[in-house]
């Protein structure tokens, strides 16, 4: 079952802007999109070093920093295949909470 923790205030992210936060042990990126919010694991799978915080947004795409490889906020799939796909989570927002869906 999936467990929901909250990790921050919506008004730490208003829309256009990011925050990343840490979450039993791995870190988590946050990004507000027009009021949506998405999740996703922040370091890259690539390399395994790159911090998609400081990516490209581009719609729900973050583009990794280091060499351009793309990730879907909303599935976590990475445009050079497969392989790369990387993990996202459940997001709820209650009252000015957010919280994230991590299964154990
Ligand atoms: S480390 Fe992210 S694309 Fe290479």
């Amino acid at each position: 079952m999936t467990e929901f923790t909250p990790v921050a205030k919506t008004s730490d992210i208003p829309p256009g802007e990011r925050k990343r936060v840490e979450l039993n042990g791995q870190r988590v990126s946050i990004f507000n999109i027009n009021g949506e919010y998405f999740a996703i694991h922040d370091i890259c799978p690539h390399k395994k070093t790159a911090p998609l915080i400081r990516g490209t947004l581009n719609g729900t795409g973050i583009k990794c920093p280091n060499h351009g490889y793309r990730f879907d906020l909303k599935t976590g799939k990475c445009d050079r295949g497969d392989r790369w796909n990387t993990q996202v989570y459940p997001i709820k927002i209650e009252g000015s909470e957010i919280f994230i869906g991590i299964s154990p």
